[in-house]
């Protein structure tokens, strides 16, 4: 039988808040252009939106990282998919991420990407579930804080399905 899936954030706001970050970001890197560093394969649906709504040079770029909890705090990375280094150095990137949960993976990409020398770096996510850290980790852009229900949709998946919903949905 089919899952049901419960309307978290709707289309049209989802479309809405993107506008509002990318006006943002507009203003913050006014004269700059970035480089949107997208996580897969999560991000992808949001980072596209994002960057058509951004009036400022934007170059796109794509990484996989997947960690595995060891005993150090942000556990260790492995990049499934990675950049060369001179797609970050000098540059002014924007980590895209789906969600951010234990912040984990994401604090070790963001040291990983630091040690490449940028000319800045934030950290751009559509979902923010802050009840799930467990590392200190602030997105410096953040389109929605959520509970910690699971949900899919806009690029997040439940055992790679749902990735296509065009909101982001709880399945019960
Ligand atoms: N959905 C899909 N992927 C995820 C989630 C979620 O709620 N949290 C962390 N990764
Ligand atoms: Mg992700």
């Amino acid at each position: 039988m089919a899952d049901t899936i419960d309307v978290l954030i709707p289309e049209k706001q989802i479309d809405a808040r993107i506008r509002e970050l990318a006006k943002q970001i507009d203003a913050d890197y006014a004269g700059k252009s970035v480089t949107l560093l997208t996580t897969l394969k999560g991000a992808c649906f949001f980072s596209c939106e994002l960057a058509k709504c951004l009036t400022i040079p934007v170059f796109m770029e794509y990484i996989q990282a997947a960690s595995y909890e060891g005993t150090s705090s942000t556990g260790t990375v492995t990049m499934m998919l990675d950049v060369p280094d001179t797609a970050v150095a000098g540059k002014h990137v924007i980590i895209v991420e789906d969600v951010i949960d234990t912040g984990r993976t994401l604090a070790a990409v963001k040291d990983l990407m630091q040690t490449r020398n940028p000319a800045s770096l934030a950290v751009c996510s559509l979902l923010d579930k802050h009840e799930c850290r467990v590392v200190p980790f602030e997105g410096d852009y953040v389109g929605f804080t959520i509970g910690n229900d699971f949900v899919v949709g806009y690029g997040l998946d439940w055992d790679q399905k749902y990735r296509n919903l065009p909101y982001i949905g709880i399945v019960r």
